[in-house]
C-alpha cells in the first residue's frame, strides 16, 4: 500500500486498517466509520452555515448500525416506501422520518402513517387519494414536480426529467388537475434531478422551479431540493450551495431540505474480493475476482463506471494488464482493465473503493452468488461484524 499515493477513495485509510481489511474473508464489504463521520462533520458545517436540513436517502445508504452515529450530524431520513420509512423511524433516533413514492399502496399507507412525519406524493391523483388522511394523522405533505429541466450528462435511466418521466408533476400536469383545494393542502414542494452534481447545476435548476412553481412557493412550510448534491466531494462549492439555500428560505420563508445519499456515504467504503484465477484469451489476461459486478456492485454495469481499485492503474499505465471478471454466467460481469506494478497472483485480495453506496442495499444472488459479509471498521481499527450471509440467504429468498 502507498500512502502518499492515495486516490480520495482511500484517503485515511492507514497501513494498520488496510491489513485489517485483507484479513477479512471474502468478499466482504466493509463501511468505514472514520469516513462516515468526516462527510457528517461537512454535512452538519453546512448546515449550520445555511439552515439547510439533511436527510440520508436510505437508497443509497441503509446500513442502520451507523445511524446513531450519523444522527449526530444530520436530521432524518428520506425513505423510498414503507420499509425504508420503518427502518428510518426505528433506528435513526428519532429524528425526521420522510417519504417519496412514485405511487403508495393502499394496503400499505396506514401502516405508513406511523412512520413518516412528511409524505411526499408524485401526482396531483394520489395527493387527493392519501392526502386528507396523512392531514388528519398530522403529517406534512408535498408534492414533487418536474421542472423539466436537467443539467445531467448521464444516460436517461438517471435523469428524472426525461421525456416520458413518472418521477413528479410538470407544470401542465400541475396546471390541470392541481385544484385550489389540492394546492391548499401542500405543506411542501420536493423535486429531485441532480445527479452527483455541483453547486452550480443546483442554481440553473433552481432558477427553471422558481420560474415554472416559484407562485406557490410563498404559501409552503418546506421546498425539499432533492439528491444529487456532491456535497461531500473535494471542490464541491458549498458556498453556491448555500446561496442557494439561504436565497429560496429567506425570500419564501421556507424550511429547506436536500436528502442526499452519496454525499453522505461518498468513499466511506470498500469491497475486498480475492483472485480465484486467471486466463488467458488472445494474449490478454482476465483475472477472475470472487466477487461479481452484477450481483455485488450492481452501478458499476448500470451507470456505468470503473471503480478505483488500491495500487491498481489505468490499462498499460504500469507493465501488467489484467481485465478483471466476474465467476457469474454473464459475459459482461466485468468490473474493468486495470494495470498493477506486479504480477497478479492467484489469492491476491484486491481492495475496491467507494463501495459504502448503491452497494449494500442493492446487492442480490443472481447465479447463487454469496452475498458478501459487511462489516465495520471503527475508528480506532477494530472491526465489528455487522452481516454474515451464507446459502439461506440465498435459499429463503426464493421459497420458504
Ligand atoms: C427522490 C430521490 N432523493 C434522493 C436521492 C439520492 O440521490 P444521491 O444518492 O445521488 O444523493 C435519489 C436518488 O435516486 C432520489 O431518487
Amino acid at each position: 500500500m502507498n500512502i502518499d499515493n492515495l486516490s480520495p477513495e482511500f484517503i485515511g485509510l492507514t497501513e494498520e486498517k488496510y491489513k485489517a481489511i485483507l484479513n477479512l474473508a471474502t468478499p466482504s464489504y466493509v463501511i468505514d466509520e472514520e469516513r462516515l463521520i468526516d462527510n457528517g462533520k461537512i454535512l452538519k458545517s453546512v448546515r449550520e452555515k445555511c439552515g439547510v436540513k439533511i436527510l440520508l436517502a436510505q437508497k443509497a445508504f441503509s446500513n442502520f448500525a451507523t445511524y446513531k452515529t450519523l444522527s449526530k450530524y444530520i436530521d432524518g431520513t428520506e425513505a423510498s416506501g414503507l420499509y425504508e420509512a420503518r427502518l428510518g423511524f426505528e433506528e435513526m433516533n428519532e429524528k425526521e422520518c420522510h417519504v417519496f413514492c412514485a405511487a403508495y399502496r393502499e394496503d400499505e399507507f396506514d401502516e405508513l402513517l406511523k412512520y413518516a412525519d412528511h409524505i411526499t406524493f408524485n401526482s396531483p391523483l394520489q395527493l387527493k387519494k392519501f392526502g386528507a388522511r396523512a392531514k388528519a394523522k398530522g403529517k406534512s405533505i408535498g408534492l414533487r414536480i418536474n421542472p423539466e429541466f436537467s443539467t445531467q450528462l448521464n444516460a436517461g435511466i438517471y435523469n428524472p426529467c426525461a421525456a416520458l418521466s413518472r418521477l413528479g408533476s410538470t407544470k401542465e400536469i400541475w396546471d390541470k388537475y392541481m385544484t385550489d383545494d389540492l394546492i391548499s393542502m401542500l405543506d411542501g414542494i420536493h423535486f429531485h434531478t441532480l445527479c452527483e452534481q455541483n453547486s452550480d447545476s443546483l442554481k440553473l435548476t433552481l432558477n427553471a422551479v422558481e420560474e415554472k412553481f416559484g407562485k406557490y412557493f410563498s404559501n409552503l412550510k418546506w421546498i425539499n431540493f432533492g439528491g444529487g448534491h456532491h456535497i461531500t466531494k473535494k471542490n464541491y462549492d458549498i458556498d453556491t450551495f448555500c446561496d442557494c439555500v439561504l436565497y429560496i428560505s429567506k425570500k419564501y420563508n421556507v424550511q429547506v431540505y436536500i436528502e442526499p445519499g452519496e454525499a453522505v456515504a461518498l468513499n466511506a467504503g470498500y469491497l475486498v474480493s480475492e483472485v480465484l484465477d486467471i486466463v488467458e484469451n488472445d494474449g490478454n489476461y482476465i483475472a477472475i475476482l470472487d466477487m461479481s459486478a452484477a450481483c455485488h456492485t450492481p452501478d458499476v454495469l448500470e451507470m456505468p463506471y470503473r471503480p478505483s481499485i488500491m495500487n491498481a492503474y489505468r490499462e498499460n499505465e504500469k507493465k501488467y494488464t489484467y481485465r478483471l471478471g466476474c465467476p457469474t454466467c454473464l459475459a459482461g460481469d466485468i468490473i474493468g482493465d486495470y494495470s498493477f506494478e506486479e504480477k497478479l497472483q492467484i489469492k491476491d485480495k484486491l481492495l475496491l473503493g467507494d463501495m459504502a453506496i448503491y452497494s449494500t442495499c442493492k446487492n442480490n444472488s443472481f447465479n447463487g452468488m454469496k452475498l458478501p459479509n459487511i462489516y465495520l471498521l471503527k475508528k480506532d481499527g477494530s472491526v465489528n461484524t455487522l452481516a454474515k450471509f451464507g446459502y439461506k440467504d440465498f435459499k429463503y429468498r426464493l421459497g420458504n
